[in-house]
C-alpha cells in the first residue's frame, strides 16, 4: 500500500475545488453601475444586490455547476428578450421570447392555443417552472429563488424591454 496516496487524494480535492470555486466566482463582464433597475442587474448578471440568486435546474446533472450557475437570462433569452435557437452543450434548444407583451399575448404553438400568461403566470414559471397549464419549463431553464420584490422588478424589466 502506498502511504502516500491519502496526501495525493487531498490535494486533487483541492484542486477539485478551487477550480470549481474559480468557476462559480467567474463574473460576466457587465458591470453593476450600468445598471437602472434591480430587474435589469438581475437579468445580466443573476444577482440582485444582494449577490448571486440561488437557482436551480430541473432534471439534469448535464450542464456543468459552473456554468449554471454564471448564466443569466440574457445569455439565453438574448439582450432583446426575443430568443430564439440556440446550439448548446447538448442540441440545439429553443428559447422562448419572453418579452412581456409575447407572454401577455394569446399564442399558438404546435396546434395548440394558450391564453396571455398572467403576471402570476411569469412569476410561476420563473420561480418554480411551472407554465399555467401546470406544464413542467424544461431544462436548462433554471428554477429563480427568488424574493417577491426581486421577480417582480424582473417582470418590471421584462416590460421595459417592450419599449425599446
Ligand atoms: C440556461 C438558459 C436559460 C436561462 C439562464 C434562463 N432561461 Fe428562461 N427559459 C429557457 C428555456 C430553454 C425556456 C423554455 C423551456 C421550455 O420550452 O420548456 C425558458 C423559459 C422561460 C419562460 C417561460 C416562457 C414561455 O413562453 O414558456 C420565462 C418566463 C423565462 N424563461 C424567464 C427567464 C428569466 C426571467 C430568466 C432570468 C432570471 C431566465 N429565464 C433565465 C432558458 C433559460
Amino acid at each position: 500500500m502506498n502511504r502516500a496516496s491519502p496526501v495525493w487524494a487531498v490535494s486533487l480535492i483541492a484542486i477539485g475545488v478551487t477550480g470549481m470555486l474559480m468557476v462559480i466566482a467567474w463574473a460576466p463582464s457587465w458591470t453593476s453601475s450600468a445598471f437602472t433597475s434591480t430587474g435589469q442587474q438581475i437579468y445580466y448578471t443573476g444577482s440582485s444586490a444582494k449577490g448571486p440568486i440561488a437557482r436551480t435546474i430541473a432534471g439534469g446533472a448535464f450542464m456543468g455547476p459552473g456554468m449554471m450557475l454564471s448564466a443569466a437570462c440574457v445569455d439565453c433569452h438574448g439582450e432583446d428578450g426575443r430568443g430564439g435557437r440556440f446550439g448548446m452543450m447538448f442540441g440545439p434548444v429553443d428559447v422562448p421570447d419572453i418579452r412581456y407583451s409575447a407572454l401577455a399575448a394569446t399564442r399558438s404553438k404546435d396546434g395548440t392555443t394558450t391564453l396571455g400568461w398572467t403576471e402570476s403566470d411569469i412569476e410561476r414559471a420563473i420561480r418554480d417552472g411551472v407554465e399555467p397549464d401546470g406544464g413542467r419549463i424544461k431544462a436548462p431553464m433554471p428554477r429563480w429563488h427568488m424574493t417577491d420584490t426581486e421577480v417582480q422588478s424582473v417582470i418590471d424589466y421584462l416590460k421595459e424591454m417592450d419599449r425599446r
